[in-house]
């Protein structure tokens, strides 16, 4: 039987190779005033970008720049949305990794606003965004946060005090998404297994999600079979376009899964440590993969076997070793071990080389959220599964 659920709108979405040349055709009946953003870096890592906006500057439009060179802060949101507010912008691009989306997404959705995006933040602000925006087109140029399909921006005040937050409203989901692979070609080895570790813990997040549905199901294994067979050859052969496509097209998915059926423990980890520490976030999640799955496996096999997530742990299982007949708990354990010989494999970072030490881990844990994970935890066990990962 298929049960009740809902589904927000994606973007519109152009995905391929090349598909960055079909930008000034799709904006002619746009307004001519437009901002882009994007990281410190994209002009010297994408020529073709730099041709692009040359191209948009002969056709009429007239641009302006701005860069962001980390994961984006209420106080730089601010400071964007106030310098352009007063320029009736037709449009807003941006071009960049997830935080150089983000930040875009945030921005696009201040500039009819008056006032601090600090106010609208879920558990910091007390004010409810209202869900009006300047037109947003975004473009990825890594495969990982698929914030080119999701309705949030995830803004971070790093410190002692420090929070990782979202603005989220499901208007803000993109406008339009341009995904050209071609754009990734040129992501070094360790930001593609980090980015890629992200998009997989989205998926397998919301494939487990209590808030799951069919259609995220669907997807979410979809992205799942591509990282599967994408992820370590793009980190090893960064000119392999095969898996720099597969890669993007697996991110993106796990956009819009994670916009539909929420996320997990893992990413409950990514606000806590990312708000106290500077790790990037796809470090984090792709340094607690391993032993938060490990952690839920084994809560699911003390139970009898008939939850909804032990089933699907098992048909993950069978997805990732490509093998049927076996019994369930075979599946389950070879979940568990693949995930933490991918993380070997793909030298993904320890916590404790950002500064964390042991005696951070009660205040992590303090303030970690369980999110929609499929199994929940007590404080202790927060702190034994940081232990094992710093
Ligand atoms: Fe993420």
């Amino acid at each position: 039987m298929v049960n009740q659920f809902g589904l927000i709108r994606t973007p519109r979405i152009l995905f391929g190779a090349g598909q960055l040349a079909e930008l000034p055709g799709l904006l002619r009946n746009r307004g001519r005033r437009i901002l882009v953003i994007t990281g410190s870096r994209s002009y010297m890592l994408y020529p073709g970008i730099g041709k692009i906006m040359l191209r948009l500057q002969k056709e009429g439009f007239t641009l302006h720049f701005d860069r962001v060179d980390r994961e984006p802060s209420p106080a730089e949101i601010d400071r964007i949305a106030d310098r352009y507010r007063r320029l009736e912008l037709g449009l807003l691009i941006a071009i960049g990794g997830g935080s150089v989306v983000d930040t875009g997404k945030a921005v696009s959705s201040m500039l009819p606003l008056e006032g601090s995006v600090r106010d609208y933040l879920e558990g910091v602000g007390t004010k409810t965004h209202p869900g009006i925006k300047t037109t947003f087109i975004a473009i990825p140029t890594t495969s990982g946060t698929g914030s080119e399909a999701t309705s949030n921006a995830v803004l971070a005040e790093t410190g002692i005090n420090g929070y990782k937050r979202s603005l989220r409203h499901e208007n803000l989901v993109p406008d339009m998404a341009i995904v050209d692979p071609e754009l990734t070609r040129s992501c070094p080895p360790n930001l593609t297994a980090s980015s890629g570790m992200d998009a997989f813990t989205q998926l397998v997040e919301s494939y487990l999600s209590v808030k799951a549905n069919p259609i995220t199901d669907t997807l979410a294994l979809e992205g799942i079979s591509k990282i599967h067979s994408c992820l370590e050859k793009a980190v090893k052969h960064g000119e392999d376009m095969e898996a720099r496509t597969g890669l993007a097209y697996a991110a993106l998915l796990s956009g819009i899964t994670l916009a539909n059926a929420g996320l997990g423990l893992i990413h409950g980890f990514a606000s806590s440590v990312g708000g106290l520490f500077n790790v990037p976030h796809g470090v984090i999640c792709g340094t607690m993969m391993g032993v938060v799955n490990r952690y839920n496996i084994k809560a699911l096999l003390k139970q009898d076997g008939t939850s909804r997530a032990h089933h699907k742990y098992e048909s993950l299982g069978k997805l990732l070793s490509g093998t049927t007949g076996k019994n369930r708990q075979w599946y389950l354990e070879f979940v568990a071990d693949y995930l933490d010989s991918l993380i070997e494999k793909l030298q993904i970072s320890r916590l404790g080389g950002f500064g964390i030490s042991a005696s951070d881990l009660d205040r992590i844990a303090e303030i970690t959220d369980n999110k929609a994970n499929p199994v929940k935890f007590e404080k202790g066990e927060l702190v034994g599964m940081l232990k094992e990962r710093l």
